[in-house]
């Protein structure tokens, strides 16, 4: 497996899980967890006719056809879900992924979902946590000089404490990510205080300015 995002969500997969993984594209993660039975069965689907036929190709590749089976879908709307215990949404955005979870009946047999959102992880805790599902574990993984935090809800009552939904799960492996995380806010810091600055120096110069022109003309500069 030469993604390390898609390899940290098969590590959140049991070997009792049934799997649907939504916006599969390649099949990937799908052939990997069928290949090394990590898992009691997959099924790959993706809205994209194009993205499908290239996860069939390579399910055709690996002779894996008779145990991962395909199906073109908008989300989970053509998906009998039933025999499905656990979701991955993987490489979409958090809105997409919000929506896709938005028909709470599909979602009864649920018990696990494991999320690799593309941005506004706080917006995709938040949710998760309204709709009945408890972050239970994160790992964030580098993969091409970008940080991913992988996320693990578990149908729960419970709620996550307000800093997990903003920051995610505090863990000594993710030391790296917050060092990213300050570093960032430290640099965004400075660009406010440079702008600020740049902006009162201007107010400042123009203030100064209508002052001296006022005086020696009489009237105000449009
Ligand atoms: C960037 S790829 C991610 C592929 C793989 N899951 C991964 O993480 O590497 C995103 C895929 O999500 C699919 N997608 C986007 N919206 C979707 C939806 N509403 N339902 C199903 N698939 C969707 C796209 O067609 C695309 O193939």
């Amino acid at each position: 497996m030469n993604s390390n995002r898609l390899l940290q969500i098969s590590l959140f997969v049991d070997h009792n899980d049934s799997v649907i993984d939504i916006g599969c594209d390649h099949a990937l993660l799908d052939i990997y967890l069928i290949e090394n039975k990590l898992c009691k069965k997959a099924l790959a689907t993706d809205i994209s006719e194009n993205a499908l036929e290239q996860g069939i190709n390579n399910i055709k590749k690996h002779d894996l056809e008779s145990y991962i089976p395909t199906v073109l879908s908008d989300g989970l709307k053509n998906i009998e879900v039933s025999d499905y215990n656990t979701l991955v949404l993987s490489g979409m955005g958090a809105h997409t992924i919000i929506e896709i979870l938005s028909n709470k009946h599909k979602l009864t047999n649920i018990q696990k979902i494991l999320i690799s959102s593309n941005n506004d992880y706080p917006l995709v805790r938040h949710e998760l946590n309204r709709i009945g599902y408890y972050l239970e574990d994160e790992k964030v993984v580098e993969d091409k000089n970008h940080f991913y935090p992988i996320m693990k809800f578990v149908k729960k009552k419970k709620k996550n404490k307000i800093n997990e939904i903003r920051y995610g799960l505090l863990k000594i492996s993710n030391i790296p990510y917050y060092e990213y995380l300050i570093r960032n806010n430290r640099l965004l810091i400075k660009q406010i205080k440079h702008a600020f600055f740049k902006k009162m120096c201007l107010y400042l110069d123009n203030h100064y300015y209508q002052k001296y022109l006022k005086k020696i003309t009489g009237r105000k500069l449009k």
